[in-house]
């Protein structure tokens, strides 16, 4: 058993893997076959569904839920109140199980902004920005600023945070990028 956190609140299904240092806050729900890496951190009410995968560092704020065929890479922000979903075109009478879900991929490092939603079926790419409210209905490129509804790309983000300008350098921690493939990749 690994060295983590859970308030008595929460609740922690069999078979599941939660890594060293993670700490899982009041009223979670971990379902069975779910994989939570290291240090990571589950704020109030985060619901994580079976088979789920969530990878090191991860933040994920109040009221969210990681349905089955969502996963995060490591570092990924998770916004209060974002939503993930998995089925596009859902009905109460005719359920799709399992093999009707679609998968959504968080690369490492993205962050989703509050009350975001992301319509399933696309990867949003390393330290993207999806702003608050957005809806995004897309993939993302890497570094993608995305924001409005629907999500359109309206800057670029650096590693650190800060929105990039037309020079794509950082004027706060100095990383410089170049785009390519129209994803933006550091240039080393
Ligand atoms: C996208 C974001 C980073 C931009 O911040 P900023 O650089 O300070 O932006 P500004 O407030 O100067 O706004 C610039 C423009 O973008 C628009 N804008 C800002 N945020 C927006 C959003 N989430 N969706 C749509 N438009 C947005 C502004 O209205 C403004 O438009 P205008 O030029 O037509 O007036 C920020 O607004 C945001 O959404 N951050 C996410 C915060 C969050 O959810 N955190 C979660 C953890 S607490
Ligand atoms: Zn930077």
């Amino acid at each position: 058993m690994s060295e983590h956190f859970v308030h008595p609140t929460s609740f922690i299904d069999d078979d599941v893997e939660i890594g060293e240092g993670t700490k899982i806050w009041h009223f979670c729900h971990i379902q069975s076959g779910a994989k939570i890496g290291k240090r990571c951190s589950f704020g109030q009410n985060v619901n994580v569904s079976n088979n789920v995968k969530v990878g090191d560092g991860v933040k994920v704020q109040n009221n969210v839920s990681l349905y089955e065929g969502v996963e995060l890479g490591d570092y990924v922000f998770c916004g209060p109140s974002c939503v993930f979903t998995n089925d596009l075109t859902p009905r109460a009478k005719y359920p799709k199980g399992h093999a009707g879900y679609k998968k959504t991929v968080v690369e490492e490092g993205a962050s989703i902004g509050a009350n975001a939603t992301v319509v399933c079926g696309h990867r949003i790419g390393r330290w993207a920005l999806i702003g608050a409210g957005a809806v995004v209905t897309t993939d993302v490129p890497a570094h993608a600023l995305m924001l409005g509804v629907p999500a359109r790309r309206r800057g670029w983000a650096c590693e650190c945070g800060e929105l990039l300008p037309e020079e794509l350098a950082c004027s706060k921690c100095g990383r410089k990028y170049k785009l390519r493939d129209d994803e933006l990749e550091e240039d080393i």
